[in-house]
């Protein structure tokens, strides 16, 4: 085997896949399994760089690998091992499972992942390269097909450059005394919002008409704007007048939305090769063209005899704080389209139905095409909203799903279909076949089904892995959201897919998800409900897998809490938990992941089958005892630590990736008993896994110096800062993301500074260092879900405040100061003019360590040279050797960037200087 596997990992020629092989009388030799281990964790690297990801010898190679660990574990020669993916949503997973050379068999609830999973297993490669050029070739088609049709409704600007964008506002009346002005609800009046550029929308009240008008201005620096919207209350620019917020939601009753009396604001030119963007106002041709537009569609609509609807008149759910936009009259789900955008999309829709008609005789190839032509109709959708909103920092538009909700967007940006801008129909269906282009080589199949998860139409024993990333309690609404790509793509697809495509809407029976708390109507999907499948369904993963496979479960949430129910799921269906590892999955740039505080990765929880065993003996065995349970945990814990920092995993995810082998130790067991008989419940276990993780990670920040010298406050603050290592490095929790349009949106992350952290996970650290975050709040803030370790210089008033030096700093205390606008420099000269220490380093000396260094890391920071000097030599502080040796360690884990990591390198810098 080792042999054999450096004979094709030498195929590859890759500098690091061939780091352990060596070449002996041009033969691989590979001297041990942890040579083996490391060429084969080499090579899997090397495949996973998406330049690689298509190349026919790493294909090859992994195939053969795939193969042969089949074989090893006992597959028959000849057969494929089955990975199993019950959750399969956009399918990445059995993607790359055949990519490998393994069977996959994708199922899901929801027809639309079912359909991109067929794409993917199924047509990309049975046809390939064909399927391609033909994508290219009616695209093409549709394409001029298109403009002969809608060009009068897009029509091009007299110099010869294109109008790619139209800048609109849904408008609402000024309820101020005497004014009843119709004013465009322009959220953000910027276009372009750059250092060297400010590109802005200036209102401007037409004194004979009344009516709202914009000036567009420009300048070389960066200009500070009134918003008229501002969380969706209405400020007039003509009187001034707010009209609140329940005000101006009641006149959008029975509007749907208020498309059909928007206010085109602006138009955004581009040139054919994407350069030279610019921004005018609109002309009367661009008017007459809307107008145009509205009419055709009308028209359209009356003569249009169909079995469905022109334009979807499905039924849009509320969702409290997901899909808000219910609130301003949208009902059905055409109401989220414009009548210009319904023509183009409903033109894409007939566009799609005529190639179909033509290729009706070539079979599955036809249905392969027109699914993929559909598909791209359907990224059509998601870009042609009245959703979409411009990002004036980029000056390119968004789509609808920037964010998986349906928030009230009240200023658009609607993307001219038929030019060459970066949301154009030749750009979407070109996206389609570069996808497919880029898969081609792949030449596995497998199989796309739907079904639920908890009950597959998989025999006993027929999976060697599954694999799958479940949902997280309400985090998205999968099947709701699916229905605004469903409903289109029905319109096209029906007939090919009767069984997909035979209800109206998506499937929501079933669906594992919570939420109850958004709709009466999903009263029964509550947290147990949950739950409750997501057990079910880990026990049908359970059966479907055999006795030697192999179980992995990505998990991303970061509440300990849903850790907690996810771990118990599993173990209660069976599974020993046998690894957990951190995997880079998601984008860094995405909204949440800037503001996440713990988990900068996915974690993959690796499971294996507990055997099921019959005689008393084995039985016997299965029950633990927790004291060995206990000796053996942090032993484990020990072995693991270093081997992760080793590899780069550190903070939160070094945290989660012991949770995995700590788990081993307790789930090998199906239950641990105490010495009197009572059961372990897994919650008690984390709590002991936690506290021997927080140790042992003190004892790596500390590098193996004594930790326990130190009071509690600099254990605490050293784990907290460790554990935000892996997570971010900037200093500051940053505003909610962008598309966050919605007043009632309850994802908006305060902008408060500091280090963040979830409070129970906060709380389980403090606990595993014998601390107690109560009786810490001079030091860390605690709002509801959120624990906040206060930046240094929001201590100042604690540390240097005359009388109440060590009270705890209140944070209507905090309030207070900022609301003075006093910076911690202004506080401290209060405090130094009350106390009147003036000639003293400080008037009381800070209670513990890290007390004494935040106070000399404020004193450099505010320049108080001398003073500082005064507290390290006449004071006698610099003269204790933790101070100094507590002070490295923090320098060594603030942020780069933050100003704690400048001000304790200040004072750090000042120790030789001193004669310390
Ligand atoms: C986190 S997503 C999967 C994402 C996927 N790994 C990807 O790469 O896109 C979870 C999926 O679970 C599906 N789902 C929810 N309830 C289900 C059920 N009862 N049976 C099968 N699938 C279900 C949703 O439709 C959704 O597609
Ligand atoms: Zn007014």
């Amino acid at each position: 085997m080792l042999l054999w596997a450096g004979e094709n990992l030498k195929l590859l020629g890759s500098e690091s896949a061939t780091r352990f092989l060596k070449i002996r009388n041009d033969s691989v030799v590979l001297n041990s399994n942890t040579e083996l281990r490391g060429a084969l964790l080499d090579f899997i690297a090397d495949l996973a760089n998406w330049d690689n990801s298509a190349c026919t010898t790493y294909l090859d190679t992994a195939k053969t690998l795939t193969d042969s660990a089949h074989v090893a574990l006992g597959g028959m020669p000849g057969t494929r091992p089955l990975v199993v993916d019950p959750f399969a949503g956009g399918g990445s997973i059995p993607l790359e499972a055949i990519r490998v050379g393994a069977d996959a068999f994708a199922s899901d609830l929801n027809p639309i992942p079912v359909l991109l999973n067929k794409l993917m297993l199924e047509y990309i490669p049975r046809y390939g390269e064909r399927l391609a050029k033909e994508i290219r070739r009616w695209g093409d088609w549709m394409n001029e097909e298109l403009g002969k049709k809608l060009a009068t409704f897009f029509p091009e600007a007299s110099n010869g450059i294109n109008p790619a964008v139209y800048f609109w506002a849904r408008t609402a009346r000024c309820e101020g005394p005497g004014c009843g002005k119709v004013i465009p609800m322009l959220r953000s009046a910027y276009i372009v919002e750059k250092r060297e550029r400010t590109v802005w929308l200036e209102p401007k009240v037409n004194e004979k008409s009344g009516e709202v008008l914009f000036k567009l201005r420009e300048s070389k620096t960066p200009t500070t704007l009134a918003p008229i919207v501002r969380r969706g209350s209405l400020t007039c620019p003509a009187c001034n007048y707010t009209t609140p917020a329940a005000n101006v939601r009641k006149q959008f009753s029975g509007r749907r939305g208020g498309v059909r009396d928007a206010r085109l604001i602006a138009v955004g030119e581009i040139g054919a090769d994407f350069s030279g963007k610019r921004y005018r106002l609109p002309s009367d041709t661009d008017f007459g063209a809307v107008e145009a537009a509205i009419a055709e569609l009308d028209r359209e609509k009356s003569s249009h005899r169909g079995a469905l609807s022109l334009i979807p008149d499905e039924v849009l759910p509320y969702l409290r704080s997901i899909f808000n936009i219910q609130l301003l009259g949208v009902h059905e789900w055409g109401d989220l389209f414009s009548p210009r955008q319904g023509l183009v999309l409903s033109s894409l829709v007939q566009l799609t139905n005529s190639v179909a008609e033509q290729v009706k005789d070539e079979g599955e190839f036809g249905k392969a095409l027109v699914t993929c032509l559909a598909l791209a109709v359907g990224r059509c959708a998601d870009s042609y909203s009245t959703l979409c909103w411009w990002i004036s920092g980029a000056e390119k538009p968004v789509g609808t799903f920037g964010r998986q909700a349906l928030p009230i967007v009240w200023d658009y940006c609607e993307v001219n279909p038929l030019v060459n801008s970066p949301r154009s129909w030749s750009v979407q269906y070109q996206w389609v076949l570069r996808f497919i282009e880029q898969n081609a080589s792949i030449q596995n199949t497998g199989t796309a089904e739907i079904a639920s998860a908890v009950k597959l139409p998989l025999p006993d024993d027929s999976a060697q892995c599954v694999f799958t990333d479940p949902p997280y309690y309400d985090a998205v609404p999968y099947a709701d959201l699916s229905d605004f790509f469903y409903v289109w793509l029905r319109r096209m697809l029906k007939d090919l897919y009767p069984t997909l495509f035979s209800e109206p809407t998506t499937p929501k029976k079933g669906e594992v998800v919570q939420l109850a708390e958004r709709n009466p109507a999903y009263s029964y999907k509550t947290r147990e409900y949950f739950e409750t499948l997501m057990q079910a369904s880990m026990t049908e993963a359970r059966r479907v897998l055999t006795s030697q496979g192999l179980c992995i479960v990505v998990f991303a949430h970061k509440s300990t809490a849903s850790w907690e129910v996810q771990l118990n799921a599993m173990l209660r269906a069976g599974w020993i938990i046998t690894g957990s590892w951190p995997i880079d999955t998601e984008r860094p740039g995405r909204p949440r992941a800037q503001n996440s505080a713990t988990l900068a990765s996915s974690i993959h929880l690796i499971c294996r089958p507990r055997p099921v065993t019959t005689s008393s003996e084995a039985k016997a065995n299965e029950v633990g005892d927790w004291r060995d349970v206990l000796a053996e945990l942090p032993r484990r814990i020990h072995d693991w630590m270093p081997r992760l920092a080793e590899e780069g995993v550190v903070g939160a995810d070094a945290i989660f990736a012991c949770l995995g082998p700590a788990l081993e130790i307790f789930s090998r067991y199906s239950s641990v008993e105490k010495a009197n008989g009572q059961i372990v419940a897994l919650r008690e276990y984390l709590e002991q896994i936690w506290a021997a993780v927080a140790r042992e990670a003190l004892a790596l920040v500390f590098k193996g110096a004594d930790a326990s010298g130190f009071e509690e406050d600099a254990r605490v603050t050293a784990m907290w800062l460790w554990t935000l290592s892996a997570g971010q490095n900037g200093k500051d929790e940053v505003e909610g993301d962008e598309s966050d349009q919605e007043e009632e949106s309850d994802t908006t992350v305060a902008t408060a500074s500091g280090y963040v952290l979830e409070y129970d996970a906060a709380r389980k650290i403090a606990q595993g260092l014998g601390a107690d975050l109560e009786s810490l709040a001079s030091l860390i803030e605690v709002k509801g879900e959120v624990a906040r370790l206060l930046p240094v210089s929001e201590r100042t008033r604690t540390l240097f405040g005359k009388d109440d030096s060590h009270a705890p700093s209140s944070s209507q205390k905090r309030k207070k100061t900022s609301q003075l606008h006093l910076g911690f420099v202004a506080e401290l000269e209060q405090a130094e003019e009350m106390g009147k220490w003036h000639g003293k380093g400080v008037p009381t000396l800070g209670k513990t360590v890290l007390d004494r260094i935040h106070q000399s890391m404020i004193l450099f920071a505010a320049g108080r040279g001398e003073a500082l000097r005064r507290f390290l030599i006449d004071e006698g502080i610099g003269r204790d050797e933790r101070f100094w040796r507590l002070a490295q360690v923090l320098s060594f884990l603030y942020p780069k960037m933050s100003d704690e990591k400048r001000w304790i390198d200040g004072v750090l810098a000042r120790k030789k200087g001193l004669g310390f």
